[in-house]
């Protein structure tokens, strides 16, 4: 297949062109390059690269052109960052999202929206099936479940071949330390302050990226047009069991290193996700959350030429920004 694979330098994309170039496909992406977006997470993998936004038409056109099929990852993905500023969620969700879908629909393409468990809301007991209601909590989750719903009306209304596939909490080598693995990861390797949100007891579902992008890939091959998959984690964990295991994997005193600090507004306090349709279609999650993790504390400290222009750039500011008064 020739795929055009959207917001392709980012994390959990980066690793779907990964496996899928191995397998055979040959893949264009088309990326804005946000302080997210790393060309370097594609360095040794064949691609032809785009450079722009899903929001831009021009660039759309020229990156859909002869593709067999659309894979959608591009998003703004940090639910802290929508809340100090939601505007490029709304854009890049909703424009971004409906100007995919019309070149689409204009070359009759098979299209697949890359979602999140988070759209569900918050869950205390038993898990999502992909009938439960949409209740996000958040401006990230919001955005993202009003692109589910214009995804879903382009099968009802035009006969656009769509899929949406929602994943849990991913982690594994390529994550930008702004989310709760990487940054507690890094920030345990150089002896700094671990910020655990609220009481630490919030739980997630936590999955491997590898097996995210391979359930990716066999919705894109084997699902049902106009249905919702949900792809979630083998594992669930609370903050500060997750915060504890990286500390005990990193080296340190968990009473030095952990802080508790201010709670995000709006915090969902568990999400699970059951993932049976999926499964239904041969996926089944590889790697458990001990052994992901071993690999994901590995990867980062072999690869600081990864994250150190990272923590040395932009970031320093947006850590400043969202942790120096929370961390006194
Ligand atoms: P990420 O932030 O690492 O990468 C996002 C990529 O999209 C970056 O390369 C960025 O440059 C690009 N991008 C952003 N806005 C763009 C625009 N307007 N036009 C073109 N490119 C743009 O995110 P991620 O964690 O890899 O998430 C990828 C997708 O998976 C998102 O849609 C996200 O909602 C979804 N998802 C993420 C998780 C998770 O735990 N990270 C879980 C479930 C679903
Ligand atoms: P995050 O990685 O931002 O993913 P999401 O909120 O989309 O699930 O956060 C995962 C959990 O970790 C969430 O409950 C918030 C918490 N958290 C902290 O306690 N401290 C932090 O510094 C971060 C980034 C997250």
């Amino acid at each position: 297949m020739k795929l055009l694979v959207c917001g392709g330098a980012g994390f959990i994309g980066s690793n779907f062109v990964r496996i899928r170039v191995a397998g055979g496909d040959e893949v264009v992406v088309l990326d804005k390059l946000t302080y997210a977006g790393r060309e370097e997470n594609l360095k040794g993998v064949e691609h032809t690269f785009v450079h722009g936004a899903i929001e831009d038409p021009s660039k759309v056109a020229e990156a859909m052109d002869g593709v067999d099929a659309v894979v959608n990852f591009a998003a703004e993905t940090h639910v802290d960052r929508s809340i100090a500023d939601p505007m490029a969620f709304v854009r890049t969700h909703g424009e971004g999202t409906y100007i995919l879908l019309e070149a689409a629909r204009e070359r009759k393409l098979r299209y697949v929206q890359v979602s999140t468990d988070e759209v569900y809301g918050s869950i205390a007991e038993g898990s999502f099936t992909e009938e439960s209601p949409l209740a996000p909590s958040s401006p990230y989750s919001a955005t993202k479940a009003g692109a589910d719903l214009l995804v879903g009306s382009y099968f009802d209304t035009f006969g656009l071949e769509t899929l949406i596939c929602r994943g849990s909490n991913n982690y594994g080598p390529n994550q930008y330390p702004e989310k709760l693995i990487p940054l507690m990861v890094l920030n345990a390797l150089h002896g700094d302050k671990l910020p655990v949100y609220g009481d630490g007891l919030n739980v997630r579902n936590w999955l491997f990226v590898e097996d995210f992008a391979r359930g990716i890939g066999h919705v894109l091959e084997h699902g049902v047009a106009g249905e919702v998959y949900n792809v979630g984690g083998p594992d669930e964990e609370t903050n500060i069991t997750v915060v504890k295991r990286i500390v005990a994997a990193v080296g340190g005193s968990e009473d030095e290193l952990i802080s508790y600090v201010t709670d995000r507004p709006g915090h969902d306090r568990r999400y699970s996700l059951g993932s049976e349709k999926v499964r239904a279609l041969g996926w089944e999650a590889q790697v458990r959350f001990a052994e992901g993790l071993d690999r994901t504390v590995a990867w980062y400290r072999d690869n600081a030429w990864w994250w150190e222009p990272i923590r040395s750039g932009d970031y320093r500011e947006y850590y400043e920004r969202q942790y120096g008064t929370k961390l006194g």
